[in-house]
């Protein structure tokens, strides 16, 4: 069952969904050489309880933190800990916060100093697959649709999408159905309907999209050493437009 928001609970989500993106948009900025991912965890923790509001990762399955960060070869679920960011890194953010009742989730990768003009490029193409993917983020079109204007997009310039994590509706619980993969054929899955939210969120490689987990049992790592990137938003199905839901004022 695919849960559609009324307007109620809209209101409720897109409050939580502000926060989330402050929470984003305030860790993003602390990425400088020299900086731990602890310390941005750390105030990404304080900012979202200062909203009155939740980490929606802290101790999710046993997450021990509040935002998930992920440098260089590492795709997601980065446990934030003492690693020092240097120039050159790219930094993946995840974040999500509970207010109301309701989870907003985002993501997006930050460069670290100065970087590669090909780690830049990488963080783009993942940025830019999102906003391709959510050209059939409309009514009447179905999940695969996102999912297969994501992957085109990709591998036409080069890169791979992660396979193994996908996508997902985001609400009143972290993940909900339906699953919205990175990848596939168009034409398959749920219609999408007005009043539906989802987490859409490309894992871009710059070589092979396979991925290991490390004992950690969170640290996911691209299988080849080379770069990852990731960008999400949780955006809702309208009547029109989708409708970016993590999204920040001023940030
Ligand atoms: N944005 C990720 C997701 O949607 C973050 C989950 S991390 C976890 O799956 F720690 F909460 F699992
Ligand atoms: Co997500």
């Amino acid at each position: 069952m695919i849960a559609i928001k009324n307007e109620r609970e809209l209101s409720r989500m897109r409050q939580a969904c502000k926060i989330t993106a402050a929470a984003r948009a305030l860790a993003g900025a602390m990425v400088k050489p020299g900086i731990t991912t602890k310390q941005i965890d750390q105030a990404v923790h304080d900012y979202i309880v200062s909203q009155g509001a939740r980490p929606s990762f802290l101790n999710y399955n046993g997450y021990p933190a509040s935002a998930c960060i992920s440098v260089n070869g590492t795709v997601i679920h980065g446990i934030p800990g003492d690693y020092v960011l240097k120039d050159g890194d790219i930094v993946s953010i995840d974040v999500g916060a509970h207010y109301l009742g309701f989870h907003g989730d985002c993501a997006a990768t930050f460069p670290c100093g100065t970087v590669s003009a090909e780690a830049e490029r990488l963080i783009n193409v993942t940025k830019q697959s999102f906003f391709e993917g959510i050209r059939f983020a409309t009514r009447g079109h179905r999940v695969s649709d996102i999912s297969h204007a994501i992957q085109t997009y990709v591998e036409s310039n080069g890169y791979s999408v992660v396979r193994s994590f996908v996508g997902h509706g985001v609400g009143a619980q972290l993940h909900e159905e339906p699953e919205v993969p990175n990848f596939g054929a168009p034409g398959r899955g749920p219609r999408l309907i007005p009043g539906m939210t989802l987490a859409i969120e490309p894992m871009v490689n710059e070589g092979v999209h396979d991925v290991r987990v490390l004992k950690d049992g969170w640290t996911t790592v691209t299988a080849d050493g080379k770069l990852s990137a990731h960008y999400e938003n949780t955006v809702l199905i309208t009547d029109g437009e989708p409708e970016i839901l993590t999204v920040t004022e001023g940030l």
